[in-house]
């Protein structure tokens, strides 16, 4: 398995991937397939293009896209990330790559002087395998908005710090 950039080739591979994870809505599949679009879409080779404000990293086996996360800075932050989407091939769960990425992305943005990542998750049941994946990776309960999404559904923020207060790297 190795780590790199997504190339727009990539993208029924991405789609399927998705949609494979059972985890996400149709529409939610279409948003995250909208952001690969608005990031790819335009550069003529295909490449990450800079100038927008979502990122890509993808988790190959060979030639083929087993997992990828998306991130961006989080505008009117100061060095503040978003982790926007995370998803693996049910067949290639449980063998860390999830893992993998995250640490990409931590080490991708700590290089850079991020200060923070957030991600955006739900107290259902349903995510129980993701909070607890998270909280594996050190990952921590920030904020929680009760009956956010719906009744007993709440919204809950989870951060890492991706450097120390006086700028060094976090360790985990
Ligand atoms: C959540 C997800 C990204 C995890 O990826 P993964 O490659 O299976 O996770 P890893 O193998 O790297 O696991 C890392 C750690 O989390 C734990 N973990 C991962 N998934 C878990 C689950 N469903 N239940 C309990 N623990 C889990 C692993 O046991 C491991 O623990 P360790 O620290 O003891 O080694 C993946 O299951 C997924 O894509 N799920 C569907 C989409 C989703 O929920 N995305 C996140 C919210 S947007």
């Amino acid at each position: 398995m190795h780590i790199g950039g997504l190339r727009i080739g990539d993208r029924a591979r991405l789609a399927e991937l998705l949609v494979d994870t059972g985890a996400f809505h149709a529409d939610e599949v279409d948003v995250a397939l909208a952001l690969f679009d608005l990031t790819h879409g335009g550069s003529a080779s295909g490449a990450n293009d800079a100038s927008v404000d979502y990122e890509f990293v993808g988790a190959f086996d060979g030639d083929q896209l087993v997992g990828y996360a998306c991130f961006g800075a989080t505008p009117a932050t100061e060095g503040t990330y978003d982790l926007y989407w995370l998803a693996v091939d049910p067949v290639a769960q449980g063998g860390g790559v999830g893992r993998a990425l995250v640490r990409e992305v931590e080490t991708k943005l700590a290089g850079r002087g991020g200060r923070l990542l957030v991600v955006e998750t739900s107290s259902r049941p349903d995510y129980g395998g993701s909070r607890t994946f998270y909280a594996r990776s050190g990952y921590v309960e920030a904020a929680r908005v009760r009956d956010f999404y719906a009744p007993a559904d709440d919204r809950i923020l989870l951060t890492t710090r991706l450097t120390t207060r006086d700028g060094g790297v976090a360790t985990r």
